[in-house]
């Protein structure tokens, strides 16, 4: 058997060299695109009977592999659904003795391609679907293959709920081993500062358990730091009291673009309740610009005043009430550009000005003119302004993300969706463009941004581990060389920490 993966081995050398080499598709791609199936075999042959392989084109297999963005999809020569840390450990052990490459999948939303797809072994991790409520210690034990709407739905029987993600359909293992930035964050801090635990498959397959106190460089290097470390089957949260909530959705057109403008650098400004928060998303679509402005309140009715300038404008479309969490989760439109082709890019502020607010408007109008004039079909543009409090990095301690907890900064996050894949570089440039322009308009207002850390879960391919990870990637590259000397989880996509 060793020997024979050994040649595996070789061969898929070979063929990586000589396709490099011909850069054509033919009889290599083929004979590889065996070698990968036998890979699958072995796996399905080894693991146990809690976990399955699937082939193309069954129902599980187009299920495993699919994501929000089509972008960021592949075909893999197989899914597997593991049932089992065991059985994690199990895979890791094959793809890291054949250096095949492999992905590793919870809800799908990368919008950077190839960070949870592949064309090897494409792991999904849909079975870890369990949410265990422990009243006594107030935390929950949350498999890596919900999604946070799962996770709502269970801890609401409970009145409790976690910090997670704002929006319907997100992953909770990228959402949190990113960072996390929720409607709790202005309370809680980021959605890592309220990890607990860690079940983790480690790079040589086994099952450990990281805590503060029993590993304290993989608790700091896996909050922020993804798959670099291992695979996560189980994040154990702090739960906090949660009642109803209160706000939902505006929708606005364009003649109240300067009414937002204010509104929302003033509640930037000015909002001293740490139960409040916003979402002002400047939108172009099909040839014109509009506003979606979400509101939270993190109790059954909103206070007096605190979200009366939006309320004063004159909206398209008003949902707003008290509400379950998890309805005013589902309440934003994520899904509608599910499916498209996608991007994702940040640019990391201290603060909104009305000012830097109409840079942002201009970008939104500028570049949505451009590229729908171009692309005419399934083109969208979103520039989404996320204000919260300067505290906000105070409620943790040190992690691989943010690399600095002194200063405050709130990402910016801008969305292109397209619908050809052969427009994929021009927008992704275009989109890096765009950053650049509002990351000078910031710092020519005086800004202290220039060398500020990029949020990872919004930032956009190319984009350097020292940007993310700054003063940090040192301690992560020795973390890298004890916990994977042989770089099994390189064979893996996402930000790479390298292990030497
Ligand atoms: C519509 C939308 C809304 C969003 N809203 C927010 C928001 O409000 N706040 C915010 O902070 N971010 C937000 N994001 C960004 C989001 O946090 C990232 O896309 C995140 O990575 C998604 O997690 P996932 O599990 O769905 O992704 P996946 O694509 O499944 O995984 C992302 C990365 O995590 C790795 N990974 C996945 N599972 C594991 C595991 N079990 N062990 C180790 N590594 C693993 C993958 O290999 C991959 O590199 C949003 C994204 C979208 C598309
Ligand atoms: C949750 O809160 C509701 C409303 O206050 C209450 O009726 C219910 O008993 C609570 N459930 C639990 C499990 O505490
Ligand atoms: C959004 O899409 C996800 C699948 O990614 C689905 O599970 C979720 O229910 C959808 N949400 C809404 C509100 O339709
Ligand atoms: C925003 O705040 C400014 C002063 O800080 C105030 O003059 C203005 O009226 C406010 N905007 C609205 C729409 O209330
Ligand atoms: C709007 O943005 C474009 C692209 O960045 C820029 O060329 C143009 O000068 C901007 N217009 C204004 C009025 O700022
Ligand atoms: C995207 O392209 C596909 C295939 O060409 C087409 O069926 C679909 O309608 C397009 N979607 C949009 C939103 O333009």
């Amino acid at each position: 058997m060793a020997a024979l993966s050994r040649t595996f081995k070789l061969i898929l050398l070979l063929f990586a060299l000589l396709e490099t080499a011909a850069g054509t598709i033919g009889i290599h791609d083929r004979t590889r695109e065996h070698i990968l199936v036998d890979i699958c075999k072995e796996v399905a042959s080894t693991i146990s009977a809690a976990s399955d392989v699937y082939y193309p084109p069954s129902a599980e297999y187009t299920a495993d592999i699919l994501h929000y963005a089509s972008s960021s999809m592949q075909m893999s020569a197989c899914s597997v659904e593991p049932g089992s840390a065991e059985d994690v450990g199990v895979i890791l052990k094959i793809v890291q003795r054949t250096r095949t490459p492999f992905a590793v999948k919870s809800g799908g939303h990368a919008t950077n391609p190839g960070f949870s797809s592949t064309e090897g072994v494409h792991i999904s991790m849909t079975r870890f679907n369990g949410v265990g409520y422990d009243p006594s210690s107030g935390t929950a034990d949350i498999g890596t293959g919900l999604i946070w709407d799962d996770v709502y739905a269970a801890l609401a029987k409970h009145n409790v709920s976690v910090a997670g993600g704002r929006v319907s359909g997100i992953g909770v293992a990228g959402f949190t081993l990113g960072g996390g930035y929720t409607w709790l964050t202005n309370q809680h801090g980021l959605s890592l500062d309220t990890v607990e635990a860690f079940e983790l498959v480690l790079p040589d397959g086994a099952v450990t358990k990281v805590t503060s106190s029993s590993s304290p460089d993989l608790f700091f290097g896996l909050r922020g730091g993804f798959n670099n470390f291992g695979i996560v089957t189980q994040i154990t949260l702090k739960t906090f009291a949660q009642e109803q909530v209160w706000g939902g959705q505006l929708t606005f057109t364009s003649d109240n673009l300067d009414a937002i403008v204010e509104a929302t650098a003033n509640f930037s400004a000015s909002n001293t309740d740490p139960k409040a928060q916003i979402i002002t998303e400047f939108n172009f679509i099909e040839g014109q610009a509009d506003v979606f402005t979400s509101i939270f309140y993190d109790g059954p009715s909103q206070p007096d005043g605190i979200f009366d300038e939006f309320l004063a404008i004159e909206a398209a479309a008003t949902d707003i009430s008290t509400r379950p969490l998890l309805s005013l989760v589902q309440s934003a439109q994520a899904n509608a550009t599910a499916g498209l082709r996608g991007a994702y890019e940040t640019v990391s502020v201290t603060s909104f000005s009305v000012g830097l607010l109409n840079v942002i408007v201009n970008e939104t109008i500028f570049w949505g003119t451009f590229l729908e004039a171009l692309y005419p079909s399934g083109t969208f543009v979103s520039y989404d302004i996320e204000p919260f409090f300067a505290s906000l990095f105070t409620h943790g301690s040190d992690s691989a993300y943010p690399p600095s907890r002194a200063q405050g900064l709130f990402p910016l996050n801008i969305y292109y969706a397209w619908n050809v894949s052969s427009a994929d570089d021009f927008f992704r440039d275009k989109i890096r463009q765009s950053a650049t322009t509002i990351k000078a308009a910031a710092v020519a207002e005086g800004q202290d941004i220039a060398d500020a850390a990029l949020y990872s879960n919004y930032a956009v391919i190319g984009t350097s581990i020292d940007q993310i990870y700054g003063q940090n990637v040192d301690r992560l590259k020795r973390i890298k060389a004890r916990y994977d000397p042989e770089n099994v989880m390189g064979l893996a996509g996402g930000w790479k920490i390298p292990s030497w």
